[in-house]
């Protein structure tokens, strides 16, 4: 049992909990899913209101479309469901096939064209927000902005957010769009770190922070960008994954021990420790498994109980070295 304190109440904690719908839809490839992948999706949405989620992330590559094409048929079961959720989905990836490479497409005539293939897949009129998933070098910002005025106009997207993208990446962009950017997707959990580590390791050699430009975290809080986190759970390498390190297993150790004495689960604390940060980060939570959903949900109320000493705790361990 561990002996960090537990209630510091604090008013910074806050984000909200994100169901990440990559993992319904069968198959990554061209098989056809059946009446099992729908009634597993319909389980994990319901599981995902259970817990208080109203925001659905989806993209329009995940499973082929398949992830979109399963939550239609769920919407298309339950009138009035629609309505009640807020709907994200992403565009700007083309996956490898006939012969051409993957890459990235920015294009008005790519976007537009995944918009309407997702909208269709989902079955409904609109989505609340659309995600550039990950930016494309060659993008044409004026031809982008003339994209996304359109899809806005015609009320087919409600808003826009980026994904996996830099503050300057944000910054160039927003330049350019009439619309504010109102989201940024990264990964981000105790186990992918460099979004915490660029924080402290100016003027250091340690590479912990690679691939995290440094300020992306600090422009979206002055900016109100809400910065969603996929792999949040880290693909449960905290929670009942087996360990690959031994810094892995100390921090599962401490995961597991906080979770008993705070009385909640190991996903809420791993989750809980993201959300603690006052960037006020939201978890996309990956799982498609409704029991593990559930166990998502108290990560909220962790988070505004986490001691600094706590947090500290579980970030030095998952770090396997102390603080600079
Ligand atoms: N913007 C981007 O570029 C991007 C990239 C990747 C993902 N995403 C989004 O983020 C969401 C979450 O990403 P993610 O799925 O990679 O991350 P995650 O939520 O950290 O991991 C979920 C995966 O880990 C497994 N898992 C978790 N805990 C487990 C445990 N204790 N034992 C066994 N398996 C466990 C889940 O299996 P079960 O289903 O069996 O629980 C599921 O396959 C996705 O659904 C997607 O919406 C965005």
């Amino acid at each position: 049992m561990t002996s960090f304190p537990t209630a510091t109440s604090n008013s910074t904690t806050g984000g909200r909990l994100i169901y990440g719908c990559m993992g319904l839809g069968g198959s990554w490839d061209d098989a056809p899913y059946g009446a099992a992948e729908v009634d597993q999706a319909a389980a994990a949405i319901d599981a995902a209101r259970q817990a208080g989620i109203e925001l659905f992330d989806h993209a329009d590559i995940y499973r082929k479309g398949k992830s979109e094409q399963v939550f239609g048929d769920v919407l298309a079961d339950a009138p009035g469901l629609r309505e009640q959720l807020l709907i994200q989905t992403k565009c700007g990836i083309r996956q490898a096939g006939d012969g051409l490479p993957g890459r990235y497409d920015f294009s008005a005539g790519h976007i537009m064209a995944s918009v309407n293939g997702s909208l269709q897949r989902l079955r409904t009129d609109y989505v609340d927000v659309l995600l550039l998933h990950r930016p494309d070098p060659l993008m044409d910002l004026a031809e982008l902005a003339g994209a996304v005025g359109r899809l806005l106009d015609e009320g087919k997207i409600r808003a826009l957010g980026v994904s996996n993208m830099s503050a300057a990446q944000i910054s160039q962009l927003q330049d350019r769009l009439e619309t504010p950017i109102v989201a940024n997707q990264l990964e981000m959990s105790l186990g992918k770190r460099a979004w915490v580590e660029s924080a402290v390791l100016v003027n250091r050699d340690e590479d912990f922070a690679a691939g995290f430009p440094h300020g992306t975290l600090e422009h979206a809080s002055s900016h109100g960008i809400e910065l969603q986190a996929y792999g949040a759970l880290a693909q449960g390498r905290y929670s009942g994954m087996p360990a690959q390190t031994a810094a892995d297993v100390a921090t599962a150790d401490l995961v597991q021990a906080l979770a008993q004495g705070w009385n909640t689960t190991a996903e809420a604390v791993v989750l809980g420790w993201l959300m603690r940060h006052p960037a006020r980060i939201s978890p996309v939570i990956g799982s498609s498994n409704p029991d593990r959903i559930a166990a998502c949900a108290d990560a909220p109320r962790i988070a505004a109980e986490m001691s600094r000493e706590a947090w500290y705790a579980l970030w030095t361990e998952a770090r396997g070295a102390a603080m600079p």
